[in-house]
């Protein structure tokens, strides 16, 4: 047997092995789910305001919006079909995400890639083709069931492959492609809106395959990960997959501890009821609360707003566009600070740090749309004024870019012990779907009463979620992901939860801690 050492590096403790070429990219690829996510979330706010797709399959709703010209900022036009039609993705994510659960634990995370890739190929084509809402909507469904599968497996699967000092990283990547597909879809929407012919919303629903057969080729070459490969059994492929993912044969300290991680998963027949046992309550909680917060940063609804604004700074109909662009580029390159930083300054700093940013951007940005527009939502605002609302909106986007946007995936993704990690990460997925799926509903009737108090809203959520994370949520960083259970035990609040007996000997913590 090789050395297997255990590196402690200032009394953190190590595997052996680097970062390699082929970790890169195959996380590269798996990341590509990012891409589905975020050009389905991007896509459908252009398509839907494109003339040609509203009088093609909501014609009522093009005559209602061409009647109702409303000058007041805060009440644009609202139309609970069309809102219906784009949320109903999230809900089939939600339920789909579920089913995912299963298939990622008993046959292996790439396959549940498999499925999101197929599915989302067969969505765009059926949306890129469709004659008639049915098809539309089962189209959209069909994208809903490929983001479920993807945010189930894609997540486990980056924080899995990657080393433990580099998985925030590794597996903010899939943030990062979520970013890139958002912003992708704005502008092919803002280029396919110019199609003559009324077609270019043909264009831009079936864009979405492209990133599809990214993941479906890819899942097909991809190998799973050392964890799900020992979990089912195919012991000697997982000491192959890590050597080549570690660049290294001094792997076995790392497998056994897999290898422990696994047998305890195995005696666990039920994830589901067990995750509500009393000793993964700290972990139930954060699959939880982290999605929900995610969403109550408020951060779709500012999305959608944000051309809006761009709109009053002049921009006029190339608002849009620009928006899209300057925010686009903000939240990528914050994103790379994110990449860069996470494994060093760790995951708590980013959230506090972006999370008080958010909320002092979210206040002054509350707070000058109140001064020019009052409750009434009518006036001519100032180019100055304007940049200035817009500045302090990309601030806000970069704090969420570089904590809760990426965070809100990564964090649960590493923190479930693998007998409940399947089922830990659909509670996450479902938990966030659904709170997009209700902020969508209700955003456009919330902004029309709460004004610019929703900003406010907005920044109350943040106080309460900072304070949270700096209450309760311990430094993930560096630990190895079969390791985590130690970071819980030791926590000021979630330690009592977790007996003695809970932390077993395999863990390196407990290695460690023998002469
Ligand atoms: C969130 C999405 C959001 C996106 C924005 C993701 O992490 O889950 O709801 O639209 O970030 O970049």
């Amino acid at each position: 047997m090789a050395g297997g050492a255990i590196i402690s590096n200032n009394g953190r403790v190590e595997y052996p092995g680097k970062m390699t070429l082929f970790v890169f990219l195959t996380c590269l690829v798996a990341s590509s789910g990012g891409l589905i996510f975020g050009y389905d979330i991007g896509v459908s706010g252009g398509v839907t305001s494109m003339d040609s797709f509203l009088l093609k399959f909501f014609p009522s709703v093009y005559k209602e919006e061409k009647e109702n010209v409303s000058t007041n900022q805060y009440c644009k036009f609202d139309s609970q079909l069309l809102t219906a039609f784009t949320s109903s993705l999230y809900l089939a994510a939600l339920i789909a995400s579920f089913v995912a659960s299963t298939m990622t634990r008993m046959y292996g995370r790439r396959w549940s890639m498999f499925v999101s890739g197929v599915s989302v190929l067969v969505g765009s084509a059926l949306n890129g083709l469709a004659e008639n809402v049915l098809i539309l909507i089962v189209g959209r469904i069909l994208l809903g069931v490929g983001v479920g599968f993807a945010n189930q497996s894609v997540p486990v699967y980056l924080s899995e492959m990657a080393p433990a000092r580099l998985r925030g990283m590794l597996n903010i990547c899939f943030q990062l492609m979520t970013t890139i597909g958002i912003f992708v879809a704005n502008v092919v929407n803002y280029g396919t809106a110019k199609i003559s012919g009324g077609w270019g919303w043909r264009v831009s629903l079936a864009l979405g395959a492209v990133p599809a057969v990214i993941i479906t080729i890819g899942s097909l070459f991809l190998f799973d990960t050392p964890n799900s490969l020992i979990e089912r059994g195919h012991k000697e492929k997982a000491k192959v997959v890590l050597s080549r993912i570690r660049g290294t044969d001094d792997i076995y300290h790392e497998y056994d501890d897999l290898v422990v991680a696994s047998e305890e998963s195995k005696a666990v027949k039920h994830p589901w009821s067990n995750i509500l046992k009393r000793k993964y309550r700290p972990q139930l909680t954060m699959a939880i609360l982290i999605p929900f917060f995610q969403q109550v940063t408020g951060i779709n609804a500012i999305m959608l707003y944000a051309p809006v604004l761009f709109k009053t700074i002049g921009f006029g109909t190339e608002a849009s566009l620009m928006s899209a662009v300057i925010i686009g580029v903000v939240k990528v390159l914050s994103t790379l600070v994110s990449i860069a930083t996470v494994d060093k300054l760790g995951r708590r700093v980013l959230f506090l740090q972006g999370g008080t940013q958010m909320i002092i951007c979210q206040i002054i940005v509350g707070t000058l749309i109140a001064i020019k527009f009052g409750t009434e939502g009518h006036a001519i605002v100032s180019k100055p004024y304007a940049i200035s609302v817009v500045v302090f909106i990309c601030l806000y986007m970069a704090g969420f870019a570089w904590s809760w946007g990426p965070l809100g995936w990564l964090v649960p993704s590493e923190i479930f012990p693998l007998e409940i990690r399947s089922a830990g990460q659909s509670i996450t997925v479902s938990v966030n779907m659904f709170v997009t799926f209700v902020n969508a509903q209700i955003f456009l009737t919330l902004f029309c009463h709460m004004k610019f108090g929703l900003f406010y809203f907005f920044s109350g959520w943040v106080t309460m979620m900072t304070i949270f994370i700096a209450l309760f949520l311990p430094e993930t960083k560096n630990v190895p992901i079969e390791e985590m259970v130690l970071v819980w035990k030791k926590h000021w609040f979630w330690g009592k939860f977790i007996a003695d007996e809970d932390v077993h000997v395999g863990n390196i913590g407990m290695s460690n801690s023998k002469p």
